[in-house]
């Protein structure tokens, strides 16, 4: 097995769930450097964590270093240009969500990726809890039956210090609101396990927070299997939760969590005819394992042994940014948006917002 050599890339709010999961993988990781614009923040960082060189210049890093992977932990509109420069340098990326700001850029990402035979994943950490793959086990083993309706609803709430940090609340930096940063995460998680989705029609407001983006967005998501989501992405709520809750024929499966979930906040209520086969086989999760950047790192340090795609990337990837940019399109433009309409030469394509992103 060998042990990789990795670079953080930002050393802000986030960091600490990538230092625990680098820790929990430190027989596959030696973490070598940290790169903050922030001098201070970098070098505490670095000093608390034993990471022994501190960069304030993500291009410097990269040439020193030479990176095997490079985790991308910055605010949304910097994760494309230091994704091209990680890739070039010969690094596999691990980047927060948002990948990038647009379509556009993802596919510039894509064509980087092919350029340089290195690969970037996106941070999707509720996708590798063991209640998901237990469900998706259950449901390709078709116990669920087809999937009917969902409600995909994050109820967070972000105050005004929230959005006081400069890059959050501009289209130009964070890239939306709670539906490009905070609700990202479960209509991932939904697109994922229902399948291709064929047509959104959304509403977007901004109703209390003094900010560019949205405050909160409403969807109606139609599945290819006819299937039908309603979708809730709120920074306004006090009483917060994220709610995902899967209506198949068999059974309904839900999850209620904040940020992180265990099998314990996961719930599956079968009808009476079916209830004792699939209580059972709900029952065998083989483990309890949280669905983590550590999960996810596990599975990308596994991809990179194998040399191959790793998850969360590619196809799997662009899914949620096309996604997003098409719910953004249907608010704005008040007409439902079919997958696969944004194409380049569409407004939308260029930026989530419809207009440039250069304010
Ligand atoms: N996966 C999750 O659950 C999760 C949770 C929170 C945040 N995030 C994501 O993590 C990212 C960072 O969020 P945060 O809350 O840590 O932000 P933050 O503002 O706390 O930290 C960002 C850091 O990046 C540094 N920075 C900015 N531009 C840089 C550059 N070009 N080179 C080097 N350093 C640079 C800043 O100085 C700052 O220290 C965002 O994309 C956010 O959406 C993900």
């Amino acid at each position: 097995m060998s042990r990789y050599r990795v670079a953080l890339i930002g050393t802000g709010g986030i960091v600490v769930s990538h230092l625990e999961a680098i820790a929990a993988h430190s027989d596959r990781l030696e973490l070598v450097a940290a790169v903050d614009q922030n001098a201070a923040r970098v070098e505490a960082v670095c000093a608390q964590a034993g990471i022994p060189r501190a960069y304030t210049d993500a291009e410097v890093m990269l040439a020193a270093e030479r990176p095997d992977l490079v985790h991308i932990l910055t605010p949304p509109a910097t994760h494309f240009p230091l994704t091209l420069a990680a890739l070039d340098a010969g690094a596999w990326v691990w980047c927060e969500k948002p990948l990038c700001r647009s379509l556009a850029e993802f596919d510039q990402i894509d064509a980087a990726e092919q350029r340089t035979g290195r690969y970037v994943s996106t941070v999707f950490q509720w996708r590798f809890g063991s209640a998901v793959e237990h469900l998706r086990k259950l449901a390709g083993e078709h116990l669920l039956g087809r999937p009917l309706v969902a409600v995909c609803q994050t109820l967070w709430h972000r105050d005004a210090a929230y959005y006081a940090v400069p890059w959050r609340g501009k289209f130009a930096t964070e890239t939306g609101g709670p539906t490009a940063t905070l609700g990202i995460h479960l209509m991932d998680l939904l697109l994922w396990l229902w399948g291709e989705w064929e047509e959104v029609q959304a509403t977007v407001a901004t109703l209390d927070r003094p900010i560019q983006v949205e405050d909160v967005s409403m969807a109606l998501v139609r599945f290819e299997s006819g299937a039908l989501g309603s979708i809730v992405n709120s920074a306004l709520s006090p009483r917060q939760e994220s709610y995902l809750r899967l209506d198949y024929q068999q059974a309904t499966v839900e999850v209620q969590a904040l940020y992180r979930y265990t099998n314990a906040n996961w719930r599956l209520t079968p009808l009476a005819s079916v209830e004792e086969a699939l209580t059972s086989a709900w029952r065998t999760i083989p483990c309890d394992r949280m669905g983590s950047h550590e999960a996810q790192l596990g599975a990308l340090l596994d991809a990179m042994e194998r040399n191959e795609r790793p998850p969360v990337s590619g196809l799997e990837a662009r899914r949620i940014l096309e996604f997003i940019a098409s719910l953004y399109k249907s608010a704005w433009s008040g007409q439902p948006v079919q997958r696969g309409s944004i194409a380049p030469g569409d407004p939308f394509y260029a930026s989530m917002r419809g207009e440039p992103d250069d304010d």
